[in-house]
Formats: structure tokens, sequence, C-alpha cells
């Protein structure tokens, strides 16, 4: 079963070439049965750097899903419907390691009925994501990031990893990212009486979730933010139009949402113009 050109389990796919990275073998302790874990390296340039590298807990061994049924039924019996649920193994001898995946083997803390000393939780720390989705950590670094590595905001606050798809409404439905990211940000979430429309495409229309090089977490730094649906009208004498308001000399104190302007990216209780 063990295949010399894999690396170990618990071994550093930092170090590999990531698309050569096809599978991870699992020695499965004290049965010694070897367990391929069939990886699954997604087609799409986003997602090769995705690889399957299972968690370690010194002492534990991996049990599988069932076992984590007896006493979280709920959990398990919804897991089905989950993006991760794609990850179980298979084969015949294969267990089902999709739980074990993100908390780690779960040996020990099932044999002491819980606890939270003995299993991982990535709402704690979450280096076991990273483990798989390596360049997650990466993005996170940026110099305008979401707190998580420091610990203010996990992954889970943002992904569903129990059920359905992880990212809420599949990250383009307009409501559930409201809901997602209105939820801490109440004062961008509305409603207004006069509505910005940009932001019913969704917050990442104008926003990296994870992190950017951008104050804010913006995806463009200046006013190529706005252009991208407000074109600009160069008319013959050289002057620039928005909106059929001349911006010749309006461009050149700053970005269209600084100081002044269109202050009210998100949405106005005052005007439709978006100043305050
Ligand atoms: C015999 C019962 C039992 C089994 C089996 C069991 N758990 Fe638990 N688990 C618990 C209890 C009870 C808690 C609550 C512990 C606490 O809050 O102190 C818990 C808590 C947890 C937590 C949260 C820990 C934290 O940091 O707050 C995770 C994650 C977890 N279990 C995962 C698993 C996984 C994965 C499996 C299967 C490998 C599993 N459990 C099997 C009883 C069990
Ligand atoms: C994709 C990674 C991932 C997988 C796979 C996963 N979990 Fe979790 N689990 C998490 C995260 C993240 C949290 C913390 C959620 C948060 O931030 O509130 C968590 C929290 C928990 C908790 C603590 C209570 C709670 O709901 O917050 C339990 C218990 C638990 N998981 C059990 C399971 C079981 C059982 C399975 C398998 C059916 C499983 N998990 C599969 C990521 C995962
Ligand atoms: C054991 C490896 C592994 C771990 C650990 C893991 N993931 Fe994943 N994750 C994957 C793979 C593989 C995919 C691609 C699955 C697919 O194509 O739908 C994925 C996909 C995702 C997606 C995109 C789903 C979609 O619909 O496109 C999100 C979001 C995600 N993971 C978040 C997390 C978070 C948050 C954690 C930690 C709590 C985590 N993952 C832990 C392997 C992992
Ligand atoms: C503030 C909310 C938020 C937090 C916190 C967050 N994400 Fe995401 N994540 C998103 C959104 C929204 C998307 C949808 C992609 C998009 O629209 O740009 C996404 C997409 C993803 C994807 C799939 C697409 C891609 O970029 O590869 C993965 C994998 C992922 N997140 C992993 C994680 C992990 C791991 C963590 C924690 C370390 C995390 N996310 C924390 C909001 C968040
Ligand atoms: C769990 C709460 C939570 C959720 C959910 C959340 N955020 Fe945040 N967000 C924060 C925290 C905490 C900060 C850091 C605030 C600080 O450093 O002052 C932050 C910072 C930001 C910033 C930068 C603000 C600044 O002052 O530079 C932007 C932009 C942002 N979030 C957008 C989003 C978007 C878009 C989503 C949804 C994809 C989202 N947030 C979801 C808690 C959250
Ligand atoms: C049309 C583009 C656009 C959209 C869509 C958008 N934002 Fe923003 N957002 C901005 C700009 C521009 C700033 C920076 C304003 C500044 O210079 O301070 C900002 C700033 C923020 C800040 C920092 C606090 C502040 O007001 O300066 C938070 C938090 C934030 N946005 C959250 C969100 C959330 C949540 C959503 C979705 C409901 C969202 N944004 C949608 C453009 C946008
Ligand atoms: C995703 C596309 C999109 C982006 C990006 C966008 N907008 Fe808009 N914006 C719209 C739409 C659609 C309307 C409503 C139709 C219109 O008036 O053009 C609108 C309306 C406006 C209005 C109101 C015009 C009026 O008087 O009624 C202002 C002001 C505005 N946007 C400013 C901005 C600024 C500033 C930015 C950059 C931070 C921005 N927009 C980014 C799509 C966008």
């Amino acid at each position: 079963m063990k295949n010399e050109n894999l690396p170990e389990a618990g071994g550093k796919p930092e170090a590999q070439p990531v698309r050569d990275w096809v599978a991870s073998t699992v020695r499965w302790g004290t049965l010694g049965v070897s367990v391929v874990v069939a990886v699954v390296v997604v087609s799409c340039a986003t997602v090769t750097r995705t690889v399957v590298e299972m968690p370690t807990i010194p002492g534990a061994e991996f049990v599988g899903n069932q076992n984590c049924a007896q006493c979280h039924a709920e959990t398990v019996r919804d897991f089905k419907t989950s993006s991760h649920a794609k990850l179980q193994a298979k084969g015949t001898n294969a267990v089902n390691l999709g739980c074990e995946g993100c908390h780690g083997p779960g040996s020990l803390h099932a044999q002491a009925g819980g606890g939270r000393n003995n299993i991982l939780n990535p709402r704690r720390d979450a280096e076991t994501c990273f483990k798989c989705h390596l360049d997650k950590r990466g993005e996170f670094s940026l110099p305008h990031h979401h707190p998580v590595l420091e610990g203010k905001v996990s992954c889970g606050d943002c992904h569903h990893p129990h059920k359905g798809d992880a990212i809420a409404g599949g990250g383009t439905h307009l409501a559930s990212e409201h809901e997602t990211c209105g939820r801490c940000h109440t004062a961008q979430r509305g409603p207004f009486v006069f509505e910005h429309e940009a932001v019913r495409e969704g917050c990442t229309t104008c926003h990296k979730p994870h992190g950017s090089v951008n104050r804010r977490m913006l995806t463009e730094r200046n006013s190529n933010l706005c252009f991208k649906c407000h074109f600009q009208q160069q008319t013959a004498a050289g002057k620039v139009f928005n909106g059929g308001v001349d911006h010749t000399s309006f461009l050149k104190r700053g970005t269209c949402f600084s100081g002044g302007c269109h202050e009210a990216v998100h949405g106005s209780n005052i005007g439709s113009s978006l100043r305050f």
C-alpha cells in the first residue's frame, strides 16, 4: 500500500512542488494498516495549492467519523452536505477521516469522553486549515487583514465547516454575504435611504475578505475601484466627466471616496450623491 514516492503524513508539503503532490499516506496506528487518502487536487489555478495534509496530535490515532457520531451525532449527520465531505478517504482500507482532517486524530478525546486539550479546534488556532490551504496564511499576513492570526476573528465566522457550502451562499450570493459581513459591520450593512447599488453585488466587489496590500482591504487602492463601473467620459477639450458631471478638477484632489467627496460609499441617509 505504501507508496515510496509520496511524503509521509506530517511531512512538509511546503517543500514539495504542489502540483506533484497527489496523495498522502496515513499509517493507521495500532492496526498497522495504511490508508491512502485520496487527494483532491482541483485543476483550476486558484485551488492547486489545496493539498491534503492530516494534522497530528501526540499519542493519538485516527478513529473515523462514526466514532465521533456517538457524541456529536448531529454534526456527523449534517457533514455529508459539506464542501469538505469531499475529503473523505476512498478505497478498501479507508476509514472516513473527514472530521479528523480538521480536528486531528481523535482517539484520546473519544476515550476521555470529550475534553478540550486532546482535540484541535480551528477556532482557537487556524494552523489546521493552513495545512491544506497553504496560501491562506500569506493572505492573512498582508498589511491589511482580518485579525485571524491574532485570534480575534475565526475562519468559522465566515465559513461553514460542518454543513453545506463552505462559502456561505457560494461566495456570490448577495443576501448571505450581507448577513455574514453585516453581523460584525453593522454600519456598512444598511439599510440606507440612498443605497449604493454596488453594495448589492456583494462586499467582495470592493474588499478582499482575507487580506490585501491596500488599506481597508480594498481590491484597488485608488479611484480605479470606482471606474470599474463608473466609466469616465473624456471630452475633446481634455475634460473628464463622471455621471454627467465635470470631474476634471475633482480628480486631482484625491480618490472618489476621500474627504469631501463620495465618503458614504456604502450608502447614505442624506443624499443620492453619497457624499455623507
Ligand atoms: C464519548 C463522547 C465523545 C466522542 C466519541 C467524541 N467527542 Fe468531541 N466532545 C465531547 C464532549 C463531551 C465535548 C465537550 C468538551 C468540553 O467542552 O469540555 C466535546 C468537544 C469537542 C470539540 C470542541 C473542543 C473545544 O475546543 O471546545 C471538538 C472539536 C470535538 N469534540 C471533536 C470531536 C471529534 C472530531 C470526534 C471524533 C474523532 C469526537 N469529538 C468524538 C464528547 C465526545
Ligand atoms: C473544514 C474543517 C472542519 C471539519 C472537516 C470538521 N470541523 Fe468541526 N470545527 C471546525 C471549525 C472551524 C470549528 C470552530 C467553529 C467556530 O469558529 O465557531 C469547529 C468546531 C467543532 C466543534 C465544537 C463545537 C462547535 O460546533 O463549535 C465540534 C464538536 C466539532 N467541530 C465536531 C466536528 C465533527 C464531529 C466533524 C465531522 C463530522 C467535524 N467537526 C468536521 C472545522 C471543521
Ligand atoms: C485536510 C485538508 C483540508 C483542511 C484541513 C481544510 N480544508 Fe478547506 N478544502 C480542502 C479541499 C481539498 C478543498 C476543495 C474542495 C472542493 O473542491 O470543493 C477545500 C475547500 C475549501 C473552501 C472552498 C469551498 C468552496 O465551496 O469552494 C473553503 C472556504 C475552505 N476549504 C475553508 C477551510 C477552512 C476554514 C478550514 C479550517 C477550519 C479548512 N478549509 C480546512 C481541504 C482542506
Ligand atoms: C471575514 C470573512 C472571512 C474569514 C474570516 C475567512 N474567510 Fe475565507 N473567504 C471569505 C469569502 C467572502 C470568500 C469568497 C471568495 C471571494 O469572494 O473572494 C472566501 C473564500 C475562501 C476560500 C476559497 C477561495 C479561495 O480564496 O481559495 C478558501 C479556501 C478560504 N476562504 C479559506 C479560509 C481560511 C482557511 C480562513 C481562516 C484562516 C478563512 N478563509 C477566513 C471570507 C472569509
Ligand atoms: C466576526 C466578526 C467579523 C466578520 C464576520 C467580518 N469582519 Fe471585517 N473586521 C472584523 C474585525 C475585528 C476587523 C478589524 C478591526 C480593526 O482592526 O479595528 C475587521 C476589519 C475589516 C475591514 C477593515 C477595516 C479597517 O478599519 O481597515 C474591512 C474592510 C472588513 N472588515 C470587511 C469585511 C467583509 C467584507 C466581511 C465579510 C466577507 C467581514 N468584514 C466580516 C470583524 C469581522
Ligand atoms: C463600492 C465599493 C464598496 C463596496 C461594495 C463595499 N465597500 Fe466597504 N469600503 C469601501 C471603501 C472605498 C472604503 C474606504 C473608505 C475610506 O477611505 O475610509 C470602505 C471601508 C470599509 C470599512 C472600514 C470602515 C469605514 O467605513 O471606513 C468596512 C468595515 C467596510 N468597508 C465594510 C464593508 C462591508 C461589510 C461591505 C458589504 C456590506 C462593504 N464594505 C462593501 C468600498 C466598498
Ligand atoms: C459594481 C459596480 C460599481 C462600483 C464598483 C461602484 N459603483 Fe457607484 N454605482 C453603481 C451603480 C449601478 C449605481 C446606480 C446607477 C448610477 O447612478 O450610475 C451607482 C451609483 C453611484 C453614485 C450615485 C450617483 C447618483 O448621483 O445617483 C455615486 C456617487 C457612486 N456610485 C459612487 C461610487 C464610488 C465613489 C465608487 C468607488 C468607491 C463606486 N461608486 C463604485 C455601481 C458601482
